[in-house]
């Protein structure tokens, strides 16, 4: 999809950017006159003045209303221009320059969302009593959504549900996909909720060159890898939206009712659609926020249409719960409390997010213990110094390293990864050794993964997969 928000090789004209800057104006208008919530406001006005300043860098002029740029040749794509160079980040895409990674921090500026401060780290640990998990204590997950709220809700006794999910684009998920998987495991188990996890078959059938059957399988496939996370049976229902949405009245209607309180404009503003995109693409959104509503899942939820939702996800999928948020009082539900990870990054550097589409990106659920070690030899950017001299000199660098980026991930000894930190920064543990404790620590547990994913049978998948009552009275 052409989303040329911030991202310089998507925008091709100046004439697309005064598109853009034309939708966010509309989208800012609209906001107003829905009297939506002032962080929801501030966040599209900065992002329109930073889309204003951008038309001026390409343009050399300022933006007016009705007045499109009169040279329409395209821009340049070579490389980043100061104007153009920011994050960006979307379903789809995910670009900086910096080595660094994404500022994050700055993202939940535009986004609007708050920050997992030390405070609300405690108060998970208060309230549940379970010591939080490493994805938050090193700031994995870093950022949300009303997340106070949940933690009220469950020290007054009321239930909430976890809704998370998946876009199956081909039958091989990557290490990064199975972050969210991971902490929502660790959700599910601390307090004891019930779990829905949406496979979007039909989304990767409207943005991929893939049939309607061969997404329905990767479904299947992926639901495997799902399940194979350890995710009990009795608290979890797992569902593809091409087989679920024909069966569940409950879906469709809240499905259409945010349809009807969304529009085109509004979903260009937030999405970047435009005219030449199918329906399909600009109707789905609704698709992917009808699970926040408990009515959704009338077979668990019986007739409650109150139950609150949180939903763990990369940021990435923030700006579709942005629109559900924003839509959800208007259809009388409340709004979906959300936890935000950062990206778990390619192999070559921290500046865009691991992909699917690109083997030498991923370290890949199906890999071999040798493919491993090929690829993190082989491809991970290193922090180190060019020889082992300069490096025993002046150390490395963990803040670019990606193996020492994977082992935040994976290496759950807070002690050991400290002393990799100070033994890589003094440079008394070069590159070659880094690689090999994150080649130690992650063949043991993909081959871990690959063995528990081979116990789930076909029967095992349809169980998570029908609509049923689960293990708790609502
Ligand atoms: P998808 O399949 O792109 O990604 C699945 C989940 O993995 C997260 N993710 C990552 N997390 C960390 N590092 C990465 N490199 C990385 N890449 C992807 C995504 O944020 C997501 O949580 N449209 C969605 C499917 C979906 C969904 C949801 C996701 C439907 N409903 C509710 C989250 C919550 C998609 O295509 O995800």
């Amino acid at each position: 999809m052409a989303d040329f928000q911030n991202c310089d090789s998507c925008i091709s004209s100046p004439l697309e950017l005064f598109e853009r800057v034309t939708a966010q104006g509309e989208k800012v208008r609209s906001l107003k006159a829905e009297k939506a919530s002032t962080d929801e406001i501030d966040a599209a006005v900065k992002l329109l003045l930073s889309l204003k300043v951008k038309y001026k860098a390409a343009t050399g002029q300022d933006y007016k209303a009705g007045s499109p740029p009169v040279d329409f040749s395209p821009m340049s794509n070579n490389g980043p221009t100061t104007a153009l160079d920011e994050d960006f980040v979307d379903p789809w895409t995910v670009q900086t320059s910096n080595a660094k990674g994404v500022d994050y921090d700055k993202l939940i500026v535009r986004f609007g969302s708050s920050k997992i401060d030390k405070e609300l780290i405690n108060r998970i640990e208060r309230v549940t009593g379970k010591t939080p998990h490493h994805f938050l204590r090193r700031g994995i997950f870093f950022s949300h959504r009303d997340m106070n709220h949940i933690l009220d809700a469950y020290e007054n006794k009321k239930p909430f549900y976890l809704y998370t999910g998946r876009g199956p684009s081909s039958d091989a998920m990557h290490v990064g996909h199975l972050i969210p998987f991971i902490f929502t495991k660790w959700l599910q188990e601390v307090f004891n909720v019930p779990l829905v996890v949406q496979l979007t078959d039909d989304e990767k059938y409207l943005w991929k060159d893939l049939t309607i059957e061969k997404a329905s399988e990767y479904a299947v496939e992926n639901a495997k890898d799902i399940i194979a996370c350890g995710f009990d049976i009795n608290k979890t229902f797992i569902f593809s939206d091409l087989d679920y949405l024909g069966m569940s009245p409950g879906f469709y209607k809240n499905i259409a009712k945010v349809q009807k309180h969304v529009t085109f404009n509004q979903v260009k503003g937030i999405f970047g659609f435009t005219d030449s995109d199918c329906i399909g693409k600009i109707s789905f959104p609704a698709i992917q926020a009808a699970p926040s509503f408990s009515s959704s899942f009338p077979q668990i939820f019986k007739d409650k249409k109150d139950i609150q939702c949180l939903i763990p996800c990369a940021i990435d999928q923030d700006p579709y719960f942005r629109m559900t948020r924003d839509v959800a009082p208007r259809i009388g539900y409340l709004k979906p409390a959300l936890l935000h990870s950062i990206f778990f990054p390619a192999l070559q550097g921290a500046q865009t997010k691991m992909s699917a589409s690109d083997p030498n990106s991923s370290i890949f659920l199906t890999d071999t213990p040798k493919q491993i070690k090929t690829k993190i030899n082989k491809h991970a950017f290193s922090g180190g110094k060019d020889t082992i001299e300069e490096h025993r000199k002046y150390g490395g660098n963990c803040e670019v390293d990606v193996s020492y980026m994977y082992l935040t991930f994976f290496l759950e000894d807070d002690d050991k990864l400290e002393k990799m930190k100070q033994a890589y920064t003094s440079g008394a543990l070069l590159t070659g050794e880094l690689k090999k404790v994150l080649i130690e620590t992650l063949q043991p547990l993909i081959a871990a993964h690959q063995q528990r994913r081979k116990q789930i049978t076909d029967e095992m998948v349809k169980q998570f997969m029908t609509p049923r009552k689960l293990a708790f009275d609502f």
